[in-house]
């Protein structure tokens, strides 16, 4: 059967590191509550002439250049982000002319912080089903440009960033030993929309909007949702915590990684955590983390690897694959 297998990963980051110490002349906060609550010591900001497209064309090429392919060589590029560059056409498309490409499709997916579990699950059924051979996956976002930086309930949990993907079809034997995406667990529930939201948009105010979020009412449910999901993914695929090499959960909040971690029995050794380092940067969290660990040599080839996520929607979901 098709599988579709890892080939490059890639990352990049704004020039701008804003410390919790200069958030403190912001707002009303301090470096101590927001560790302790959150974990996050910094995060990233874009300035001037960088956008979601930006990074994400940087991101993508670096994933390219470790697969030691071309734009040439793509086939189907998604991007999963809730800040893109405009209402349309897609930051896919935007980030397609980037890189010079005329050939093959793009398109944007957005399940906010699930964003990229979403991508992965997707270019992974396109390209089982044959619709394309090689993917670039990139979570790309600038939720500092959709903050109220009046608001110290959100604004200092949130920064900018992106990551990237290349999969690639390869024929695997069905099995768990396969090298590539194994399962796929993705879920939502409308329900919860009033949670984690942005109260702006073309077609109610006409505004870009801002962030709302009831942050306890989010804490409350994401731990559960989490470790749902993953269970799923475990029981699909007949494995268990035990078989795993690496979580790499969404990057939201250190007590939600920990506690979900905790609840699976997953040691936190086995979690890569670049939460403190970027902050929630929504749906490129999950790809720069890998690219983080990955990158230093802690994941390798042949490592059974979860990816999980919450966020806006509600959206939750998982995906495990064989790297
Ligand atoms: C946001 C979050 C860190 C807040 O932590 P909390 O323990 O729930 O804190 P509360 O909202 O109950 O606020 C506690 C106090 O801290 C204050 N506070 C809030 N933000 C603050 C900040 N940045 N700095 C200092 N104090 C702050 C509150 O005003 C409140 O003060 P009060 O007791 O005098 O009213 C926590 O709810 C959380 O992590 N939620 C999940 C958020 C998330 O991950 N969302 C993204 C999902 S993709």
């Amino acid at each position: 059967m098709i599988r579709s297998v890892v080939r490059g990963f890639g990352a990049a980051l704004p020039k701008r590191v804003l410390t919790n110490r200069e958030m403190e002349d912001i707002v009303e906060t301090n470096d101590e509550w927001i560790v302790q609550r959150t974990g996050i010591r910094q995060r990233y900001i874009a300035g001037e002439g960088e956008t979601t497209a930006s990074l994400g064309e940087a991101a993508a090429r670096a994933a390219l250049d470790r697969a030691k392919l071309t734009p040439a060589d793509i086939d189907m590029i998604i991007v999963a982000t809730s800040t893109p560059d405009n209402t349309f056409p897609a930051t896919a498309v935007n980030i397609q002319a980037r890189l010079g490409m005329h050939h093959g499709f793009a398109f944007d997916v957005q399940a906010v912080c699930t964003g990229f579990v979403y991508a992965v699950a997707t270019a992974d059924a396109y390209i089982r089903g044959g619709l394309a051979r090689r993917a670039l996956v990139i979570g790309a976002e600038t939720f500092s440009r959709i903050l109220d930086w009046t608001d110290r309930t959100t604004c200092v949990l949130f920064g900018d960033g992106a990551g990237a993907l290349v999969l690639e079809a390869a024929e695997g034997k069905g099995t768990i030993a396969d090298r590539g995406v194994l399962t796929a667990n993705l879920r939502s529930d409308g329900a919860h929309r009033d949670k984690l939201y942005v109260d702006g948009g073309p077609s109610t105010t006409g505004t870009v909007g801002h962030l709302r979020m009831e942050g306890r009412e989010v804490f409350k449910h994401a731990v559960g949702m989490v470790t749902d999901v993953i269970e799923g993914a475990f029981n699909a695929t007949g494995t268990t915590a035990d078989d795993l090499d690496w979580l790499v959960p969404h990057q939201a909040n250190r007590r939600i990684i920990d506690g979900s971690a905790r609840k699976l029995g997953i040691p936190l050794e086995k979690v890569v955590v670049t939460v403190d380092l970027h902050g929630n940067t929504s749906a490129a969290s999950i790809p720069l983390a890998i690219a983080t660990a990955a990158g230093d040599g802690r994941i390798k080839e042949g490592d059974l690897v979860m990816l999980e996520a919450m966020g806006g929607g509600f959206t939750w979901g998982a995906v495990l694959l064989r790297w």
